[in-house]
């Protein structure tokens, strides 16, 4: 489904991913960890086309991104677009929209980019809210809720856009413990009703019971790939 092979990205002349070739399967659950630094955002971003590399390839599906200079052209554009559409991103601090409730949020890419019904898109977020165990919660601004339900409002409108896979940077990282454990929870969920997700994180917990597959990189180097288990023994 996600296939990197050797890519090499730095910044300012400094190498941050330094041949990276991995692979993530449909259907599965990989973790990506490794210490600070190691360039798991970095590839993160790079497999969602919001940062490009000098080197190698990048495939989402039938989507291959190589390396390129300069601005992307019209059709490099729409490439992107298509992606990032299909490669869901959600971030360590959610950036949830301030000023739309969480049911807004949900509905917004849907209804401004897909240019869906409204009242489709609103039951489908209202489900999808549901499902996040948030669906109490759908009239309630960010800044209403704590940060494991805004941080579970983001993984609702990341599915919104019924991405094939799902990309997380330290979903649980921001939270305190029992806020973490909601949010498990909603990974767990997701997992084995079989979607594509690829978790960076620095909790073993998360390793453990969420991932099918394991990636350690340090310092842009693939240093482990294999089960949670090996990946946990090695580090
Ligand atoms: N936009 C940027 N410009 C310059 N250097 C950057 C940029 N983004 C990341 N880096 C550098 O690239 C390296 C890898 O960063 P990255 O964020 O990918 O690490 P990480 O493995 O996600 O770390 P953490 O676990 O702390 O989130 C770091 O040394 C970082 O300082
Ligand atoms: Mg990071």
């Amino acid at each position: 489904m996600i296939a990197v092979e050797s890519v090499v990205k730095a910044f300012d002349r400094r190498t941050i991913l330094a041949g990276v070739s991995v692979t993530f399967a449909r259907g599965k659950v990989a973790a990506l960890v490794g210490p600070s630094g190691g360039g798991k955002s970095t590839l993160l971003r790079c497999i969602n086309g919001l940062e490009r590399f000098e080197r190698g390839r990048i495939s989402v599906g039938d989507l291959a991104l190589g390396p390129t200079s300069g601005r992307p052209d019209r059709a490099e554009r729409a490439k992107l677009q298509a992606i990032r559409q299909r490669a869901g991103m959600v971030f360590q601090q959610y950036g949830l929209f301030a000023h739309m409730t969480a049911l807004q949020n949900v509905m917004e890419a849907p209804l401004h980019v897909r240019r869906h019904a409204p009242k489709d898109c609103r039951e489908r977020a209202l489900s999808l809210l549901d499902r996040v165990g948030l669906g109490h919660r759908s009239h309630a601004f960010p800044r209403e809720l704590s940060g494991g339900e805004q941080q579970r409002v983001a993984i609702a409108r990341a599915l919104a856009m019924d991405p094939e896979v799902l990309l997380l940077d330290e979903p649980t990282s921001a939270l305190d413990p029992a806020r973490k454990i909601e949010v498990v929870k909603v990974l767990r969920d997701l997992a084995v009703s079989g979607a594509t997700m690829v978790i960076v994180t620095h909790e073993a917990a998360v390793v453990r019971d969420i991932a099918d597959h394991a990636v350690c990189l340090r310092d842009g180097i693939v240093v482990a790939d294999g089960t949670p288990a090996e990946v946990l023994a090695d580090q």
